[in-house]
């Protein structure tokens, strides 16, 4: 079955009994036993949820891994998968990595003695040479955010394996539509489900899949006993999300992909980072990994000025934190999302004060080309 058909199929039918289309929401907090040592197979939300059930074998199947797991936002899918690891450990993380992810390795899993450094993936040497003899795993995202950098998952995850650590994957961007990072070798994959998987600007979710049974039985341990798992109805809204969620990739993509061309011929934006303007060997890359360019456009104005004057100026574009929605997102990374990234480090990135990203959604793309000359030029 190809995956369009597998996402507009997403949580079909699971009711045998009525045979209901849609997902029933099982708000039950709590299950009866028929009697002692008998269980429906579910007894307590927490651990295991029949509506969050459907969800997690969906996101398993489509990431091609063994288990799925879903949380309350992504965030409480890093963490959790962070509790994989113990006092002493070493993680290696790409530089250029979302904001809230950094604040969270540097502010809290420091504290409990999770150490971690961040190192330039997309170079295999930088990245070998960022291993240390406690580093337990990379952690990878491809395209960055908000830079647009590639890193190779295959080398990546293949030289995981020969140092005996694990490769973890953030597919927000790409969605399991776009990449699938287990079928490279990876052995786990995070999602904030927030963003595209459920597409709507609605409702917090992470998603967590790991490639193997071991993984999978240690992170559902840490599931139920740290808890930060997704709501019935939220899941709900997430599973109706999934449907469409070729649709949504392939509209916004065709868009972004247009606009990243406009914005490269104008002379007011100095640079435009988008994974299908890539040429050479990063082009490459990305190409051979993945099945399309997605739909985050970042770009750099002239000035300070000039950045804020088109966050300032948009109409249809909202200037908003998140993205992967239906509707166009503006962002300004160095004051938005990666703010607790030190000023430094942002610099050295290219994440400056004339950065904005984009995150194109599915609306007509002539409108939103003349929403942003207006907003560069009015
Ligand atoms: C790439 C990436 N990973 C993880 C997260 C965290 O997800 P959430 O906001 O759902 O906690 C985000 C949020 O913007 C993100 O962009």
């Amino acid at each position: 079955m190809k995956i369009e058909t597998q996402l507009a199929r997403a949580g079909l039918c699971t009711d045998e009994k009525t045979g209901a289309i849609s997902t029933p929401i099982h708000p039950s907090a709590t299950f009866r036993h028929e009697s002692l040592g008998c269980s429906t197979g579910f007894d307590y939300s927490r651990t295991s949820n029949p509506t969050r059930a459907v969800l997690e074998k969906e996101m398993a199947s489509l990431e091609g891994g063994y288990g799925g797991f879903a949380f309350s936002s992504g965030m409480a899918a890093v963490t959790a998968v962070a509790s994989l690891f113990s006092h002493g450990d070493h993680l290696v993380l790409s530089d250029d990595l979302y904001g809230g992810t950094y604040r969270f390795f540097k502010k809290i899993a420091e504290r409990f003695g999770i150490r971690s450094d961040f190192a330039d993936l997309t170079d295999i040497g930088e990245a070998e040479k960022a291993i240390q003899p406690r580093t337990k795993a990379l952690f990878i995202e491809t395209p960055t955010n908000p830079m647009m950098k590639i890193s190779d998952i295959a080398a990546l995850s293949s030289l995981a394996k020969k140092k005996g650590i694990l490769s973890i994957v953030d597919n927000t961007f790409m969605t399991p539509y776009l990449q699938q990072p287990i079928k490279l070798g990876a052995d786990i994959i995070i999602h904030s489900g927030t963003k595209y998987i459920g597409g709507h600007n609605d409702v917090l979710c992470g998603i967590a899949v790991c490639a193997t049974k071991e993984l999978s039985e240690q992170l559902g341990f840490i599931q139920n006993a740290t808890g930060g798992v997704l709501s019935p109805f939220d899941t709900w809204l997430v599973i109706r999300g999934l449907k469409t969620l070729a649709l949504r990739v392939d509209r916004s993509q065709d868009n972004a992909g247009e606009i990243a061309v406009w914005l490269s011929g104008r002379r007011d934006v100095t640079a435009v980072f988008y994974p299908g303007l890539l040429k050479g060997r990063d082009g490459e890359i990305h190409r051979g990994q993945s099945r399309g360019s997605g739909a985050m456009v970042s770009f750099c104005m002239k000035d300070k000025g000039q950045a804020e004057k088109v966050i300032n100026s948009v109409k249809i574009i909202s200037f908003a934190e998140s993205l992967g929605g239906v509707e166009s997102l503006i962002t300004y990374p160095a004051v938005q999302t990666h703010s607790d990234v030190p000023a430094e480090i942002r610099e050295k990135l290219g994440i400056t004060d004339t950065l904005l990203r984009l995150s194109v959604g599915i609306e007509d793309c002539q409108d939103l080309i003349d929403d942003l000359k207006q907003a560069m030029e009015g």
